[in-house]
């Protein structure tokens, strides 16, 4: 299984944002995490489709799009057209999952969807199938540097059940919050293949080392 890393540009500075994607690319950095946020699903504002057409003519990775935004169905077509390679919703905030989901991979896009920490896995079961990317928070949704809550590993393996059993095995279990080489590998032994990680690359001094540090601590324990 291939481990994609996924830097989470919230915690770059947003003034050098080019600069800054441009040091995890130096590290092998497989794809660029933008973290949209509406001040009502979760109590932050962040960016939005503007950042994420800027970030296309930026950087020739993958940009993994992560919608903490009530009724996302309102701008998929937008961060689609935009350059988007992943929608990630939350299941928290949409009414209508299946229809959601069909909608994103009709754009053309890889389709994702979140859970909070106090979502369980199974609720994703009726649309196991459907999925292209099973994300797990690993903490309350809103702000970057935050711990790690334990209980997700857990989650990580059921994810990966729900997926095996649904013949979707193929689905990547991308894990968000409080990432780092503590965790990063005891994760993919779980079944995790993305793992996004915001302080503790952009956080550091050499985003471009703790980019390849955080993809050796994922694979040695692989
Ligand atoms: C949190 C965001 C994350 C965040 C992760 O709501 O979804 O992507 O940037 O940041 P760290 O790795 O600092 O926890
Ligand atoms: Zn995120």
């Amino acid at each position: 299984m291939t481990i994609r890393i996924a830097p989470s540009i919230l915690s770059a500075d947003f003034a050098r944002l080019a600069e800054d994607v441009g040091r995890v690319e130096a590290g092998g950095a497989d794809q660029v995490h933008v973290d949209v946020m509406d001040g009502h699903f979760v109590p932050n504002i962040t960016i939005g489709v503007p950042v994420v057409s800027a970030l296309r003519r930026a950087t020739p990775l993958p940009l993994d799009v992560h919608l903490m935004i009530s009724d996302p169905d309102r701008y998929l077509e937008a961060f689609a057209s935009a350059g988007a390679s992943i929608l990630t919703v939350h299941a928290e905030a949409v009414k209508h999952l299946h229809r959601t989901l069909t909608r994103i991979r009709q754009l053309g896009v890889r389709a994702g969807v979140a859970i909070n920490p106090a979502t369980p896995v199974d609720h994703l079961r009726e649309v196991a199938a459907e999925l292209d990317v099973l994300l797990i928070m690993s903490v309350n949704p809103g702000f970057g540097g935050q711990t790690f809550i334990p209980r997700s590993l857990e989650k990580v393996s059921q994810a990966r059940a729900l997926l095996q059993r649904a013949g979707n095995d193929a689905a990547d279990i991308e894990v968000d919050g409080g990432v780092d080489t503590t965790n990063a590998g005891p994760l993919v032994a779980a079944g995790a293949t993305m793992l996004v990680a915001g302080a503790s690359i952009f956080g550091t001094a050499d985003a471009t080392a703790a980019t390849r540090a955080l993809r050796q601590a994922a694979l040695a324990h692989a």
